[in-house]
Order: structure tokens, then sequence, then C-alpha cells
């Protein structure tokens, strides 16, 4: 499939766009300071915290960060469950809610089975879902124009 390029200068903090690309969906989610502080917070929940599984599959060399991203405020990231390939929720808002662990810092639920995964699509331990969220090959072709693909 062709790349998709993607115009974010009207995404705001927090607000989070979907295209379509070689038929899936991909996210780009502009996350606030307080998405980005959140993934200290769950670092030590997760399966795989470094995104250090498959880098060809599922986290390009210039995304293994401590964001996953280029940019530490903007995810890109393809919105289907490693598990079994439904469409995961966003659950943005922190705080006790109902099916989620009470210290939750805000992310993604897979309404399938479960899996949850936190705001660099990174999936807890103990889940269906084995690996995170791929994050697909992309670039800057400016501030606020992205390639994917
Ligand atoms: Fe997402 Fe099973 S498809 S948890």
């Amino acid at each position: 499939g062709a790349p998709v390029e993607v115009d974010i200068s009207s995404l705001q903090p927090g607000e989070m766009k979907t295209v379509e690309w070689r038929g899936k969906p991909v996210w780009i989610l502009k996350r606030t300071p307080e998405m980005v502080a959140s993934l200290k917070k769950t670092h030590n929940q997760l399966a795989d915290a470094d995104s250090q599984r498959n880098p060809a599959e599922f986290t390009p060399e210039y995304c293994m960060n401590e964001h996953r991203s280029i940019k530490p405020e903007i995810l890109v990231a393809v919105g289907i469950c490693t598990h079994l390939g439904c469409s995961p929720s966003t659950k943005f808002a922190s705080g006790p809610q109902p099916s989620l662990p009470d210290d939750w810092q805000g992310g993604f639920l897979c309404p399938c089975h479960g899996s949850t995964f936190d705001m660099a699509g990174r999936v807890f331990k103990n889940k269906p879902a084995p690996d995170n969220l791929p994050v697909p090959r992309h670039m800057y072709l400016s501030d606020s124009k992205i390639l994917i693909g």
C-alpha cells in the first residue's frame, strides 16, 4: 500500500485522529503533558515496557524510547488489538473506572477480551494480547505533516 500523508496541524492536546493505511486504522494521538507523564507510572505493569519484542513488526528503532514515538507528545499506532484483531477503545480519563484497575492512568481497552494498553499502546502484563500495538514506520515531513508507511 502507498504511504499516507497526515496533517496534524489542527490536532489539540488530548485529541486523536484516525487515518486508514493499508486497510488498517492508524491512530495519531497528541498526548497532553499528563499523558506523557503517565508512561513512567505504567512502566512496571507492562509486558514489554521497552518495546524490545520483534521490532520489525511492532516498534521501529527510532521509537524504541520511553514514549514509543519520534516526538514525545505524538503517538502513532495501529489501532488493532494484537490478540484477535478487535479495535480497542480509548479510555483516557484516569482514576477508577469500571473493569479497570484503581490506578488506571488512561490508555486503551480492547472490548473483546479485556486487554489494556497504556498511552503508548503498550500492553499490560497478564492480558490476552501478547504484544504492544504496532507502531508503523513513519516520518515527519514538517512540524505538522507525518508520512505513514
Ligand atoms: Fe483484544 Fe482479544 S481481541 S483482547
